[in-house]
């Protein structure tokens, strides 16, 4: 197996999941990885573990760098099992290591793990001397767990901050800058579809660490590759997407039964595109939920078209907006349109469900009845070009 030394005595330690296509809900084409790392010091430490299934793996790893049995801490930055999992059998197989946690992670881990560690509880500001090296931690609570924490390596300047400032990309490198450019694309991904809810949170622990002046050569996170080339970059799309920074973009999210939303959809888009907006069409059931948030990020305005079925909107939407609801994209501007057969009521509920949960919905509608006609297609082109002048604040 190989292992990757980051920095002399500092290694990736970590496991590769190349199949995994189901994140809790979030879709992973192209698999993850669980990062752990070891450093070899006077004291040696563990930063996090893998995900259960995976410990064999991170286990083959550390034993061709060092004796398990000489690791002294492990450091559990965050409770979730997918960095957790392999603690109990990481602890039986090393002996009794002293557990590095937050207040809130020790909790955590009991209840998770159903069994009792030796702790050594940490706050934001606490060291620990390794010999020549020494570790400092942050609290980082709500990013994204009530028990998150970063560690940070003072005199190799490496922060490893654990979820944030993934990515769910599985590869057999190690690096961000080893394997080209998309991987900012997964990065944003991963910010819609975990972090966003918490944009206001993030801004400040950014603005906490950095703040605190240290430097910063190396950002390790948890998941996916490691940032060494301008680690900047990332910390700054993070403030970007926290911020609610957007392209002249709308995006039409939509569904249809026998193609009348459709057909809306796309005299729509034709409005849209008159303005020169950009624009894209997704259609709810060929595009994955986590893939539209995605898409969502850097956009300035929404449309939603659904069916009228039962009185209501179509089951994709309301699937759809229970997920996006929570992520809490605030800052955009949502239009909504519908086609029904007789009373209608699909914008209706979808706009209920947005006023309710305090996003901002354009007054005007777009409606049809049955199958547009050519009169009503002028008209969806004409409210996709009233729509994109609303967003642009034409
Ligand atoms: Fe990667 Fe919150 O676990």
């Amino acid at each position: 197996m190989k292992t990757v030394e980051l920095k002399k005595g500092i290694y990736w330690v970590g496991a590769i999941d190349w199949n995994v296509r189901d994140f809790h809900g979030y879709s992973t084409p192209f698999g993850t990885t669980y990062n752990a790392y070891l450093i070899v010091d006077e004291k040696t430490v563990l930063v996090d573990t893998v995900k259960a299934p995976f410990f064999s793996e991170m286990l083959g790893r550390i034993s061709e760098i060092i004796d398990p049995s000489k690791i002294d801490y492990v450091i559990a930055n965050h409770v979730e099992v997918d960095h957790s999992g392999s603690l109990p059998p990481v602890v039986e197989k090393i002996g009794n290591p002293t557990v590095i946690t937050s207040e809130r992670g020790a909790k955590g881990l009991e209840k998770y793990c159903q069994r009792s560690f030796q702790f050594k509880i940490v706050k934001t500001g606490d060291t620990l001397s390794l010999g020549r090296r020494s570790m400092a931690f942050v609290e980082a609570p709500m990013l994204h767990w009530p028990d998150s924490m970063f560690t940070y390596l003072k005199e190799d300047h490496i922060l490893m901050p654990n979820d944030a400032f993934g990515q769910h990309i599985a590869s057999s490198q190690r690096y961000e800058d080893e394997v080209g450019g998309e991987v900012m694309q997964h990065a944003s991904k991963y910010f819609a579809n975990i972090l966003w809810p918490l944009a206001p949170l993030i801004l400040k622990k950014i603005d906490e660490v950095v703040k605190m002046g240290i430097p910063i050569d190396m950002i390790a996170p948890s998941h996916g590759l490691i940032w060494r080339r301008d680690p900047g970059r990332i910390v700054q799309a993070y403030v970007d997407w926290s911020q609610g920074k957007a392209r002249d973009k709308i995006i039409i999210i939509y569904d249809t039964m026998w193609g009348s939303t459709e057909g809306m959809a796309k005299a729509i888009l034709r409005g849209l595109t008159e303005e020169g907006i950009e624009t894209k069409l997704l259609l709810l059931k060929a595009t994955h939920r986590s893939d539209i948030l995605e898409e969502m990020l850097e956009a300035k305005g929404i449309l939603f078209g659904s069916p009228t079925l039962n009185n209501g909107m179509f089951p994709t939407l309301g699937d759809f907006l229970t997920y996006m609801k929570g992520l809490k994209p605030m800052g955009k501007v949502f239009g909504l349109f519908e086609s029904y057969g007789w009373g209608g009521g699909a914008v209706k509920e979808m706009r209920k469900t947005l006023e309710e949960n305090k996003f901002e919905v354009w007054d005007k509608e777009c409606r049809v009845q049955y199958l547009p006609d050519s009169s009503e297609l002028k008209n969806a082109f004409q409210f996709g070009r009233d729509f994109a002048k609303r967003v642009l604040g034409k």
